[in-house]
Order: structure tokens, then sequence, then C-alpha cells
């Protein structure tokens, strides 16, 4: 990893794919099990941004199932298009979360994976989904709680501070993992399981590029919220030796 600060931002589709197929892996996985997916049945991915997970729910509908997946982002949609172009059973719509472009009864199951942090009101976004499932229907929630996320750094006042400053600056509902499983029963659903996983970061470049330690940095050292020389040293010193970062994400399994 570069030890000088970088302020570009990757490009988002390819950052969200290297994202799930590093950290994400296991608590994907881990996800989709959980919504026990039956062959046949109507799977809605809300946010599905790149298309990360569209071809293993696909694969879990089968021939005669469809995989609903919905985005804001047209240039998400177009990556999630090539991903999916030969499984005819999913269906790429884009739309907001908020008014999901669904018909209503008409989904098995359900995922939001990382969304609700940005979205304006995470409760109405449940709150929509709840009549666009069946009676019966499994959605499945996961997002982060950044308070958790913790860099190792002999200056512990410096990831302290990095901490704050992305739960209070960069993340829009950023402590909302902890919160997940009572959103969900507010939205009307009742929640059946609740999971909290931590990937560790062992690789500094793989943190830097999932948890935007350089980006960030930048960004708070041009803030005035961190001192420059401090911040400087801070993520210099995360290049010398073993590597240690991690952070928490709820899941919630709920059923309607
Ligand atoms: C961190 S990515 C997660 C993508 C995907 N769920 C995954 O696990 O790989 C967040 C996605 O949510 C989408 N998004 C954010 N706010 C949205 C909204 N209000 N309506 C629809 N999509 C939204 C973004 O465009 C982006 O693709």
């Amino acid at each position: 990893m570069s030890t000088t600060l970088g302020v570009s931002r990757p490009d988002q589709a390819s950052y969200m794919l290297r994202a799930a197929d590093g950290a994400g892996r296991g608590y994907k996985q881990q996800l989709i099990d959980l919504l026990n997916i039956s062959p046949g049945q109507t799977v809605l991915d809300a946010g599905c941004g790149p298309g990360a997970d569209l071809p293993t729910l696909a694969e879990r509908v089968g021939e005669l199932g469809t995989v609903i997946g919905v985005d804001r982002d047209p240039v998400m949609l177009a990556r999630a298009r090539e991903r999916t172009s030969e499984l005819p059973g999913v269906e790429l719509r884009e739309g907001d979360v908020h008014t999901l472009p669904v018909d209503p009864g008409s989904v098995d199951r359900a995922k939001i994976d990382r969304v609700l942090m940005h979205v304006a009101q995470p409760g109405d976004v449940l709150a929509q989904l709840h009549p666009v499932t069946r009676p019966g229907a499994v959605v499945g929630l996961v997002e982060p709680d950044w308070d958790t996320l913790v860099v190792d750094a002999e200056d512990l006042e410096t990831s302290r501070a990095f901490t704050r400053y992305t739960t209070h600056e960069v993340v829009r509902h950023a402590t909302i993992g902890r919160s997940l499983a009572r959103l969900a029963h507010t939205a009307g659903f009742r929640v059946e399981t609740v999971v909290a996983t931590t990937p560790v970061f062992r690789d500094a470049e793989e943190a830097d590029h999932t948890l935007g330690l350089g980006r960030n940095m930048q960004q708070a050292i041009a803030e005035g919220r961190i001192d420059r020389n401090r911040g400087q040293r801070w993520f210099a010193s995360l290049s010398e030796g073993p590597f240690y970062a991690s952070f928490t994400l709820v899941t919630v399994v709920c059923s309607r």
C-alpha cells in the first residue's frame, strides 16, 4: 500500500464487487443460506448494486424462479446486467427503495445488504418492503455498525478519531446495524434471527480499499478534524508491520 494519503474515489461498482469477494464473502453466504430459498420462488434484492449476489440467488431459485434486482443507480444496474445477461430469471429495475417498483404481495424472499445505512429514511424503506412481501416471506437485512470500526496503530487516539470521523461525517446512518432488529419489528416484521459477524482485515491494502482509510483520513484532514501531520503519520504507520482492522456487521432475518 502507498504510504501517501489518497483522495481519489474508486469506481464504485468495482469497489463493491471486490468487497463482496473479499471481506464480504462469509457474511453474504450466511445471509443467503439463512434466507432458505426454494426453487421457483421470487426473490427481491433491494439495492442490488452491481449484482454481486444475483447469480447465487438465480441459482437458488432455479429455472422456474425469479430474481428482481432494484437499484437507483443506472451505472450499478449496467454492471449487474453484464453479470446476469445469461440468466433468464433475473429482472433488473431502476428505482428507489423508498418506493419499490414491485407488485404488492409478490415476493417470497428479500434481502437488503448495506443499503439502509445510505438511504434517507431506513424505517420507511422497511415499511415499503412489508406489503410487497407475501405472508410467510423471509427477509434478510445486513448493515454495519461503524462505531465498531477498530484500526490498530500505535497512535490509538488517531485511530479513535478516524472512527469518530467515519461515524459522524462519512456514513449517513453509521450505527444502524445495532438498530436493525428494532426497525424491522417497527415495520411489522417478526424478527427470527440476529447474528453479528466481524470481518477481520490483515492486509492494509485491502482494508484501505474497503474501509477508505486513506481517502477518509485525507478528507478529515482537509476539514480540519484531524491534524495533518498526525493523520499522515498514522496512515504511513499502517504499512509498517502486521496489520489489523475490523468492524461488525449485523444480520437480521425476519418473517412476515
Ligand atoms: C454498498 S452498495 C451495496 C450493493 C449490494 N447490496 C451488495 O451487497 O453488493 C449500496 C447500493 O445501494 C444503492 N442505493 C442507495 N440508496 C438507494 C435508494 N434510495 N434506492 C435504491 N438504491 C439505493 C446504491 O446505488 C448502491 O448500489
